[in-house]
């Protein structure tokens, strides 16, 4: 297939990119520099000159208390510049791939959140992303929105990362222990993106690792594999003030995914521990 990958050089974009040269794919892979996606000429013209039969849109806006103040970008990259794609496959039919998000919900659910729950985001970030996906469903043609939550990966900032550096600093940590949600393993989504868009179910779905935790429990994993030694302590979202407001449940469903790829992806425990032994510690 011809592949079409924009935010190319971004966390999950890399594990994208591999993993569609890993599968013999031929792949288009633009970085911001190569293709801004708030551009909508440049967009329909590198649909126009690549012609991908599939494009898989990484590119995002992705600094949640960011998009409070720079609400105007956040649009501008996730809501419109995601319009420019849907709208330039269109034109050329390619099938477009979408990455969208946990915090298109309000977190207040008890359960985990369905592919189908309303959509009602807390944060600027997730309304950009909310938009993205409403431009998406009006634009129509043959559109895959996945919703993640929660990446490491090797190629970005990540909470994984923030706590091994803060763990290395010797410095104290306070986590928050009212948020919940799936951690997930960059290179095990970019696997199982590949795998959706093979069978050509085009729909909204949830990739995730399976299992849910709190950034807490999340924050006690990394450092019980490890073996680092840290000062933890809980906190909650009331003590711990952000910019942007974080749902409180943001666990997702993964329904249907398994029965349209044939499986769920590893729990988020075992992708840490691969994601750390990469990074060279032994885990326990
Ligand atoms: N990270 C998470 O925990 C998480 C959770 C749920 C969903 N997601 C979604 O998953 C997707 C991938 O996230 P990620 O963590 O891989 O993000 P990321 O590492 O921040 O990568 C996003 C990439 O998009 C690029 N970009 C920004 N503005 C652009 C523009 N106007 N045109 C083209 N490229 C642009 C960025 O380039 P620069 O670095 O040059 O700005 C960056 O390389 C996003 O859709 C995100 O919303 C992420």
């Amino acid at each position: 297939m011809r592949i079409l990958v924009t935010g190319a050089m971004g966390m999950l974009g890399t594990d994208v990119v591999a993993e569609c040269l890993r599968r013999g794919h031929k792949v288009i892979a633009l970085g911001r520099a190569e293709l801004d996606i708030t551009s909508g000429s440049a967009v329909k013209e590198a649909l126009k000159v690549h012609h991908p039969e599939v494009v898989i849109n990484c590119a995002a806006y992705t600094n949640v208390d960011g998009a409070e103040e720079n609400r105007n970008l956040a649009m501008a990259v996730n809501a419109l510049g995601v319009r420019n794609l849907a709208l330039a496959c269109r034109a050329v039919d390619a099938a477009l791939v979408h990455m969208s998000t946990d915090y298109v919900f309000d977190g207040s659910k008890s359960g985990p959140c369905r592919i189908y729950d309303h959509r009602n985001p807390i944060n600027a970030y997730g309304e950009s992303k909310y938009l993205g996906e409403c431009f998406i469903e009006t634009v129509g043609g043959r559109y895959f929105i996945v919703r993640t939550s929660w990446l490491f990966g090797h190629k970005g900032p990540n909470f994984v990362e923030t706590m091994l550096r803060l763990a290395q600093a010797g410095q104290s940590m306070t986590v928050v222990t009212d948020q919940r949600g799936c951690p997930t393993y960059t290179v095990d989504l970019a696997a199982a993106l590949l795998d959706l868009i093979e069978t050509q179910a085009y729909a909204i779905y949830h990739i995730t690792n399976r299992g849910a935790t709190t950034w807490y429990e999340f924050a006690k994993a990394i450092f019980d594999f490890t073996g680092l030694k840290v000062n933890l302590s809980p906190t909650d979202s009331n003590q711990y003030k952000r910019p942007a407001r974080r749902p409180a449940n943001s666990v997702l469903d993964p329904f249907p995914l398994e029965e349209t790829i044939g499986y769920l992806l590893p729990p988020w425990q075992e992708a840490l521990k691969r994601y750390l032994a990469l990074k060279g510690y032994q885990t326990a």
